[in-house]
């Protein structure tokens, strides 16, 4: 058995509490967190000892992190505009990256990342979450297999409220920066990103061109709080996101979800943990649950395809295999982004760079 890889993270709010944390210790195995690094003292302290991390090792700057502690990765999970920076100087040290998602906030720090990752031949890989709950790979699975038919049309959708004092809520930083330009905020960037490389999956071939209205049309922010997409894909199929932050009303649906017709049939994946499957085909007339996948649901630590996705970033580096999501795979979602951005402006088609 190989040994465990030395993580350290960098960044340890919001989502390393409600869920890294958690992944980290049921893939014991596979991974010890043996260095954290944050500029909040109380989550540098919540992580710490939760994680088992002795105070020596809790720094408040990442670069002291990089340069005493014996790490062979890092997992980032910091506001957006610092990516880049966190995943370059990373790169600088030698060690394999993890990054939250999106990469970065602009194809130009994207492309700075993939330059510097190159030049110091380490692994790096951006976290695309659901692409690996359980419904959806068990998805994925069914549209390979050919037993849903073949994708022409698609859709993703989001739709939430965030708070109303959503860009003022000191209480809560984690909403603050979210609702800010200059720390690549936005409903586009942070929310509808996973609907965009989730239905792009479905699909099965990739976003070519994007008509977009991506637009600030309640809260007081400088950035956008919905963003609703158009894309036709390489091989000339169609697909929608519609993504928001201001639509109070729960919906039928419920949530999160994304879905693939053809002909012959559909299938449809909800991000929650009740019923998160159902196929449509016209030979069996109707829609169906596939359970069959409830209890294992119940099994795996999340919903959110955390722990599979960190499972399969382990894997790869264990074995010196190729990472689950590359970077060039995570830079073609972040140029969808500033496509449909641009699209807005514009008012046109954006054909994908
Ligand atoms: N994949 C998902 O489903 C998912 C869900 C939530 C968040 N995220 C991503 O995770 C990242 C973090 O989001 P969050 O909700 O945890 O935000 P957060 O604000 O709760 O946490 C960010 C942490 O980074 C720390 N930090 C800020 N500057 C730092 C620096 N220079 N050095 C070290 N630490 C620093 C902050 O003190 C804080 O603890 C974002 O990229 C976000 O998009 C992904």
């Amino acid at each position: 058995m190989t040994k465990p890889i030395r993580l350290g993270l960098i960044g340890c709010g919001g989502i390393v509490r409600l869920n890294h944390i958690s992944v980290f210790l049921s893939l014991s195995d596979s991974v010890r967190v043996v260095a954290l690094a944050d500029l909040a003292p109380e989550n540098l302290e919540y992580a710490g000892n939760t994680l088992e991390v002795p105070p020596a090792q809790r720094y408040t700057d990442y670069r002291d992190m990089l340069a005493k502690a014996e790490i062979d990765a890092v997992s980032i999970a910091t506001p957006h505009s610092l990516h880049a920076e966190h995943a370059i100087q990373a790169a600088e040290a030698g060690v394999a990256i993890i990054s939250e998602k999106p990469m970065a906030t602009s194809l130009e720090e994207a492309d700075a990342i993939l330059a510097a990752v190159k030049h110091n031949g380490v692994p790096y890989t951006v976290i695309h979450n659901l692409l690996f709950t359980l419904p959806m790979q068990e998805a994925l699975a069914q549209l390979r297999a050919g037993k849903v038919g073949k994708p022409i049309f698609g859709r993703g959708q989001l739709l939430g409220l965030k708070p109303a004092d959503f860009g003022a809520d000191h209480a809560n930083p984690a909403m603050a920066w979210r609702a800010q330009k200059a720390i690549g905020g936005g409903c586009i960037i942070d929310t509808a990103y996973h609907e965009i490389y989730s239905v792009e999956a479905l699909m099965g071939s990739p976003v070519q061109y994007v008509e977009a209205r991506v637009k600030t049309m309640h809260f007081d922010i400088d950035v956008d709080d919905i963003a609703i997409m158009l894309f036709e894909h390489q091989n000339g199929t169609v697909s929608t996101v519609s993504a928001s932050w201001c639509s109070p009303a729960p919906t039928p649906e419920r949530g999160r979800w994304c879905e693939v017709h053809t002909t012959s049939g559909s299938i449809r994946v909800y991000h929650r943990d009740e019923e998160p499957l159902w196929r449509f085909t016209r030979a069996e007339g109707g829609w169906k649950s596939l359970d069959v996948l409830e209890e294992t649901i119940k099994e795996s630590p999340g919903i959110g395809g955390h722990f599979g996705c960190y499972a399969a970033v382990f894997d790869a580096l264990a074995t010196g295999s190729e990472m689950p999501v590359p970077g060039e795979q995570a830079r073609h979602n972040l140029a969808i982004v500033e496509a449909a951005r641009q699209a807005t402006d514009e008012r046109r088609a954006i054909e994908v760079r």
